[in-house]
């Protein structure tokens, strides 16, 4: 695919992910200047490297016409957060907002998954506005505790190490 049509494709995750960036942050800073705590210790956000979504896409047997529809984690906020308490508070802003739409939910926090990865992960509808009219996204948020952070990242870069042979 031509660079200036994956560009095109890519730019209003771009935005989604700005724009949630800003919206998440400013609920840090809501919380903050009344003195209240945050839930929400830490965002990021990032929209998925066009390598890793030819790689996901070549894995999954998803044609490039269907990226858009059939992956969901193009778009990728991380919430992080200081207690595991702290998560469902994160979840139930989310719930009660009118901007996010919750599609999926998948809690790898009462259930690790084998690799002992633990995460809280919400799939959202998220509409963003372009030059072309308004653009209804998906957006996978993932919500997880700054040391199950650490944990998730070091396990990741360990697979990339070890491919399949992960020493016990
Ligand atoms: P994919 O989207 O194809 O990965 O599978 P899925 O739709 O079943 O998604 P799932 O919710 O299981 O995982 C989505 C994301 O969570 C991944 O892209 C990773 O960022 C993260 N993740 C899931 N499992 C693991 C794991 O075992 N270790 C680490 N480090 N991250 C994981
Ligand atoms: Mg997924």
């Amino acid at each position: 695919m031509e660079i200036q049509l994956w560009k095109e494709i890519l730019d209003p995750f771009e935005l989604a992910v700005k724009e949630l960036t800003v919206k998440f942050n400013h609920l840090i800073y809501e919380h903050r200047a009344r003195g209240l705590y945050s839930p929400i210790e830490q965002v990021h956000g990032r929209v998925k490297a066009i390598s890793s979504i030819l790689d996901k896409a070549q894995k999954k047997k998803i044609r490039l016409e269907d990226i858009e529809e059939k992956l969901d984690d193009i778009a990728g906020i991380r919430i992080i957060c200081q207690f595991v308490e702290d998560i469902e508070r994160v979840v139930e802003i989310i719930r009660k907002r009118s901007d996010m739409i919750i599609k999926k939910e998948k809690d790898y926090i009462s259930n690790s998954k084998e690799s002992g990865y633990r995460s809280y992960h919400v799939i959202v509808y998220y509409t963003v506005q372009t030059i072309n009219g308004p653009k209804n996204l998906e957006v996978e948020i993932q919500i997880r505790t700054l040391a199950m952070n650490f944990w998730a990242i070091i396990e990741h870069s360990l697979q990339y190490k070890y491919k399949e042979n992960m020493p016990d």
